[in-house]
């Protein structure tokens, strides 16, 4: 499969577009303070299992995929049987599996933080999308830079500079990313303790970090550890991008025992907190 046939933006339509304008400039660090404030993982009339969550998302489409016409569901089981297919650990096989899931952000989502929206209509900017680090200078390197400077920090010389908030290599965990269901899901795993290791996270947490991982932005921040990770997260978006087909409809309920043994295996099993 060729690869540059993939998210390309050139012929975007309207819909990514304006996607992109509103998640590059509405996402500050106000808003990504707002948002882990609002997601504390305590709420127990939010409990659901992992099948109720996916059920939910049956219906959701991206509005910030050039790619995906399909519901989110089916590239979930798209990616994970890939990963599978391909002979990788278990573990790798549930974060293929889980790495979309937080935009199950949308059933709690309002109308002016971005959330409100699991189709064609409604607002995703705070769900899904590119990924960038608030509170300090938005890369060129990043799908739409001519938008970067309606960023409201963008004009805050607090959070304007190569710097920013930040020290040289600080770390990638020291970062606030712009929120989206990479650092809700990584939050959500945390909380519920399952048992998968940080590569595994890292996949999760950063793997709409294009400007990062794929065009090597923020070396600057990074540390040891973080390029370590980046071959993982690199490796786990080959099975992101290129599985993604809208004739390989997988059956759930065929493929689904099998995935949720490994969800108990891993401490993901019965009700859990999101
Ligand atoms: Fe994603
Ligand atoms: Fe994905």
């Amino acid at each position: 499969m060729e690869a540059d046939k993939f998210r390309n933006y050139d012929n975007a339509t309207p819909r990514v577009v304006e996607h992109y304008l509103n998640m590059r400039s509405k996402q500050t660090i106000a808003h990504y303070d707002k948002m882990a404030a609002k997601y504390t993982f305590d709420d127990p009339n939010k409990k659901m299992t992992i099948l109720e969550a996916f059920h939910k998302l049956e219906s959701y489409v991206d509005a910030s995929d050039p790619d995906l016409e399909i519901p989110n569901l089916f590239h979930l089981l798209q990616t994970a049987e890939g990963i599978r297919n391909a002979g990788h650990p278990e573990w790798f096989q549930i974060v293929g599996l889980l790495h979309d899931v937080g935009k199950i952000m949308f059933l709690w989502g309002t109308d002016d933080d971005g959330q409100n929206g699991y189709d064609h209509r409604g607002q995703q900017w705070s769900l899904g999308g590119d990924t960038f680090v608030c509170g300090c200078a938005i890369p060129e390197q990043i799908v739409f830079p001519e938008f970067n400077k309606l960023n409201t920090d963008m004009s805050n010389e607090l959070y304007n500079t190569k710097y920013g908030i930040y020290y040289p290599h600080c770390g990638l965990d020291k970062l606030k990313f712009s929120w989206g269901h990479d650092e809700y899901m990584y939050r959500m795993l945390v909380a519920n303790k399952a048992l998968i290791p940080d590569e595994g996270l890292a996949m999760i947490r950063y793997h709409s970090a294009y400007s990062w991982h794929t065009y090597n932005a923020y070396e600057h921040l990074c540390n040891e550890k973080d390029a370590v990770m980046k071959e993982w997260v690199k490796k786990f978006n080959v099975f992101d991008l290129y599985t993604k087909s809208s004739d390989n409809k997988i059956d759930v309920d065929k493929v689904w025992p099998y995935y949720e043994a490994l969800l108990n295996k891993y401490g993901l099993g019965g009700q859990l907190w999101w």
